[in-house]
């Protein structure tokens, strides 16, 4: 196995045996330091994942007048400024490939009194920011973009007056959407309220209750309820192991036969853990002990054999709970016993690229036959990859769906555009090859 700057190719064979863990939670790193600059006093986070969308988030903040040290590879200190301390950034704000710094950041700053401008890469430019800026402008934010303020660069003209509280309905279960707005409702003039419809990810909710926020939640947790201008003060936090990158290893240790793998210190976060609910409805053998609370966040080790996987259907509700994990089940359906269908997951055409398309695509490259349907794929089972060159279109849970892909194929597979793995998993290749015997 090679990873250069671009290229990383797999070498079938073998099984995966041992332990590991993987980088830090990349939605709780982000939060970390976002809260953290707009608290008071000093928040130390403990295994932040240094990938690439994390680091724009602090080159933002940075940019803001907020002060960050990296004391070392996973270790940060946020000296914050409190909630009105952020200063108008002197350039452009560049969140690179990262859309949860572009909407979270978009709802705080649609609260300050100076001008900002954001922007990112060509997938943040192709991204729909509607979803966020319809809300913020109905709560008295102006924003102006490309196509009616839905696509980035976006420019926020700043307020003197306190925002509208509203009581959002949103029509997407989306947590950069839900996180938007409850921040932006900081800076309000009264309680803000978001609904949405199926519960999306609640680290927002979480971590800002620990830095002092007044936070409730109603309705099974679809409605969150915040008041404005809390105190908030700096926090200790520790990342847990990102479940997102731990299906990777999950799916493969699954599907090569002989491979035993414990991962430790992964987060589990009941909004979050929809690949082991899929996963065990698969046939997949998963063990998961020592649960535990680490900052707020539920923490476990999980242990994960070889099994024969079964095919299955992912619909509804479970979709919020694992939609980045959808390209690695798709990948663990060609070698299920039967046909795995993914439906009401339409929200996956507008992630880093469409996923729905791409892995098609890529996946068919590889010799197997993959359905694409509006919302969803069909993916029969039983399918021998060929193996051969693949592309990542730039997205890095394509990539790491296609190394794992060719973990099984008949010859060797190379995905070209991998460096960006190092947007959520760096060292990815290198956890993977310290797996495999
Ligand atoms: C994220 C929310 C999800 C997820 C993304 C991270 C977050 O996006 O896909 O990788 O940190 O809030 P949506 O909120 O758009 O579903």
């Amino acid at each position: 196995m090679h990873e250069s700057h671009q290229i990383l190719s797999i070498t079938p064979g073998g099984s995966l045996r041992g332990e590991t863990e993987v980088p830090g939670d990349k939605s709780i790193s982000h939060r970390a330091v976002m809260f953290g600059a707009l608290a008071k006093g000093t928040t130390r986070v403990h295994r932040f994942l240094p990938g690439q969308d994390c680091l724009s988030t602090i080159d933002c903040f940075r940019k803001l007048g907020v002060s960050i040290e990296m004391p070392g590879p996973t270790e940060v200190l946020v000296h914050g400024k409190g909630l009105e301390g952020l200063q108008e950034p002197a350039d452009v704000l560049d969140v690179g490939n990262s859309g949860t710094t572009m909407r979270l950041i978009t709802g705080i700053l649609s609260g300050q009194s100076f001008f900002s401008v954001l922007t990112g890469d060509g997938s943040i430019r192709r991204r729909p920011m509607a979803r966020v800026t319809e809300p913020l402008i109905e709560m008295g934010a102006s924003i102006r973009g490309r196509e009616g303020a839905n696509k980035a660069p976006l420019a926020i003209y700043g307020t003197e007056q306190p925002l509208k509280a509203i009581h959002y309905q949103s029509p997407v279960a989306s947590a950069q959407v839900k996180s938007a707005i409850l921040l932006a409702g900081l800076f309000a003039d009264g309680k803000t309220r978001v609904t949405e419809p199926l519960l999306s990810r609640d680290h927002t909710e979480r971590m800002l209750s620990s830095f002092g926020a007044k936070l409730n939640r109603l309705d099974r947790g679809l409605t969150a309820e915040i008041e404005s201008f809390p105190s908030l003060h700096g926090q200790e936090i520790e990342v847990p192991g990102d479940i997102s990158s731990a299906a990777f290893l999950l799916v493969a240790a699954s599907i090569v036969p002989g491979s035993e793998v414990t991962l430790r210190n992964i987060g589990i976060n009941p909004t979050r853990d929809g690949i082991l609910d899929v996963l065990r409805e698969m046939g997949a053998n998963l063990h998961v002990e020592n649960e535990r609370l680490v900052a707020g966040e539920p923490v476990a080790d999980i242990t994960v054999q070889s099994a024969s996987l079964k095919g299955t259907t992912i619909e509804g509700a479970i979709i919020p709970r694992l939609i980045d994990e959808l390209p690695i089940i798709a990948v663990a359906a060609l070698f299920a016993e039967g046909t795995t269908i993914i439906k009401d997951a339409a929200e996956l055409r507008v992630k880093e690229t469409d996923r729905i398309a791409v892995l098609a695509e890529e996946l068919r490259k590889l010799g197997v036959t993959v359905e694409e349907t509006p919302d969803g794929m069909i993916i029969p089972g039983n399918q021998q990859v060929k193996g051969g060159t693949v592309d990542s279109h730039g997205d890095h849970r394509i990539a790491m769906s296609l190394a794992i892909a060719g973990l099984l194929a008949a010859d060797e597979t190379v995905i070209r555009d991998a460096a960006s793995i190092d947007v959520s998993f760096p060292g990815f290749a290198a956890t993977l090859q310290s797996l495999r015997n």
